[in-house]
Formats: structure tokens, sequence, C-alpha cells
């Protein structure tokens, strides 16, 4: 990590914490779907390095497939509109499905995609998100398993960018204002 310490402020949460809460949240997704297959949607891009350690946890069949979807439009309400730009390759239909998120933030990409996912058919659809800012949500949406309620800063890291950076780094951290700050000033 030692690459881009100068750019962030803080570590918020250590890789030694999310390891341990990402394997809290499989054993509750294994107990909840003791009965059932998962078919995991996992939201591209931010949610493939909390995805990967997760489903290795899961001790249950699963199905995995990705989608990249943008909610656009100024409208704050759960029916606006959704740009699927990498749809699903498996049918969702009478399916159990697991949205998995990185962070949820407004709300309105994950409330608009669970909209889409029930149309489609899903028998269910439950959410499962790494990160919540509570703060900054602009319309209500059930998350069923949390790993962190954070503070409303931008954070990188665990699979999370910054203009595609900072993905790998093993920790989540707080990214210094004057780096995304004064890029999208100057861009
Ligand atoms: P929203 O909940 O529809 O506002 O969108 C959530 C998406 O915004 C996430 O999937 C991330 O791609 C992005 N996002 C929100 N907050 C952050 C952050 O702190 N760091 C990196 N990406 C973020």
């Amino acid at each position: 990590m030692k690459y881009c310490a100068s750019d962030l402020s803080e570590i918020l949460l250590s890789a030694e914490q999310i390891d341990q809460r990402v394997g809290e949240l499989a054993a509750e997704i294994t107990a909840d779907y003791s009965d059932q297959e998962i078919m995991i949607v996992g939201v591209l891009t931010g949610s493939f390095v909390f995805l990967a350690d997760l489903l290795r946890q899961i001790d249950r069949p699963c199905v995995v497939d990705f989608l990249a979807a943008y909610s656009y439009g100024t409208g704050t309400n759960s029916s606006g509109e959704i740009r699927v730009e990498r749809d699903l390759r498996v049918s969702v239909v009478d399916k159990d499905v697991l949205v998995v998120e990185d962070i949820v933030d407004t709300g309105l990409t994950l409330s608009r995609l669970i909209a889409m996912l029930q149309e489609r058919g899903a028998a269910s659809v439950k959410v499962c998100c790494l990160l919540d800012k509570p703060a900054r949500r602009e319309v209500s949406v059930q998350l069923d398993y949390v790993g962190f309620q954070i503070p409303d800063r931008f954070v990188v890291g665990y699979g999370l960018d910054y203009d595609q950076h900072y993905r790998n780094l093993p920790c989540v951290a707080v990214l210094k204002a004057d780096k995304y700050l004064t890029r999208s000033t100057v861009e």
C-alpha cells in the first residue's frame, strides 16, 4: 500500500476487519438460504473483490453472474430509469437472487435494479452490500446484509475506485479530498 499512502487521509477498515465481517455475512447468508440455491448478481465493477471473498465462504449452491447498470435522470424515486450497460447471461426467472454491491450511497441504482429484477420474474431479491453510507440516501432501499455503515466520506480500496484507481488496496481508506476535487475541477 506504500504506492498511494500519501493519497489517503485515513484507513477506515483494515483488511483484517473486512475479512472477519465478510465471514460473518457469509455465515448469515448460508443460514438464511438453508434449502435454496442462490443466484448471486454482482454489480460491476466495484463489487468484484467483495463478491470473490464472500462467495468462497457461502456454503450453499450458487450461480454467479454480473451486470453493470447505472441509474439516470434527476428523479429520486425508485421507479426511475436504469441503463444496463452489461446484462446478465443467466435468467433470473424463479431464482432467489442476492445482489452484491460494494457501496450504497443515494440508493438510486440499487432500488431501480431491484425493481428491474423483480419485473424480470425473480422469486426473491435480497441485497448484500459491503458499505452503507446512510447519510447520503435519497431513496429508501432495503439492505438485507450490510458489512459496515460508514460516514459520508469518499472511500477507495477493496474493489472501490476513484477514476478506476485504488481497487487493489486490501483495506478501505478515505481518499484525500484534493485527489478528486483537483482532478474533477480541472477536467
Ligand atoms: P448510488 O447508491 O446509486 O448513489 O450509487 C452507488 C455507487 O456509487 C456505488 O456502486 C459506487 O460505484 C459509487 N460510489 C458511491 N460512493 C462511493 C465512494 O465513497 N467510493 C467509491 N465509489 C462510490
